[in-house]
């Protein structure tokens, strides 16, 4: 896979590590476009770090200094706007976005969900698929739209869950299979493979089922 030269601004709150498997997928020649700039509304996020030790821009928007969540996401989106992406990566962004943030960026605009969606929106996950008595876990790349963990699927893995599985076990084992699939699923949108339309996400001809399209990776 040659690289294209689509711009990607990617949003993160932690630890960063599906940043750093954007930048393997880049440096590998197997990212359709480049990191831009990394944005964090936590200054202490670890992935800012991982950042700037590659050379790549970074700002931070601090939440917890903005009265409203409207005054913060116009801010986080002008800042954005200052590095004209294409396509707007959440990887682990763990801040809830309001209508307006959302429809500025809309088709532009990804996250990952460390669950098979639409089953177990919102946060402990793992935790819940176990109790649930689920064979398998996974996570979704998936549009966002205003309603949290709802925005129409592009791709999902599936995991399997094993006897003795902790929600720290499964959270770990998925992990691999979410940086193997998120630089993945945004070549989708990279290559115009797949967009969103008023029907929900589509590839080709195909209107996407909820979850997305089922993808398992080749090695992880
Ligand atoms: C990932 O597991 C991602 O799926 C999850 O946060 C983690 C971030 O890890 N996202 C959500 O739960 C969003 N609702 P990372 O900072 O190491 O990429």
């Amino acid at each position: 896979m040659s690289a294209a030269s689509g711009r990607l601004a990617l949003l993160l709150s932690g630890r960063g590590s599906n940043l750093g498997a954007f930048l393997r997928a880049q440096a590998a020649g197997e990212l359709q476009g480049s990191v831009e700039v990394v944005i964090s509304n936590r200054p202490e996020a670890a992935g800012l770090k991982i950042a700037q030790d590659a050379g790549i821009a970074t700002a931070v928007v601090d939440h917890t200094q903005y009265e409203t969540r409207e005054a913060f996401d116009e801010v986080l989106a002008q800042k954005i706007d200052g590095f004209k992406p294409d396509v707007v990566v959440l990887a682990g962004f763990m801040r809830i976005l309001t209508a307006t943030f959302v429809d500025r960026f809309r088709g532009q605009l990804i996250n990952i969900h460390p669950s098979l969606l639409p089953k177990y929106r919102g946060l402990n996950t793992h935790q819940r698929a176990l109790d649930a008595g689920e064979r398998e876990g996974g996570a979704t790349v998936h549009f966002v739209t205003a309603d949290l963990d709802e925005g129409p699927g592009i791709l999902q893995t599936p995991v399997p869950i094993v006897p003795g599985d902790t929600a720290a076990s499964l959270a770990s084992r998925v992990l691999p299979f979410e940086h193997k699939l998120y630089p993945h699923a945004a070549n989708l949108l990279l290559t115009g493979q797949v967009s969103l339309k008023a029907q929900g996400a589509v590839w080709g001809d195909e209107i996407l089922p909820p979850g997305g399209r089922l993808w398992r990776p080749n090695s992880c």
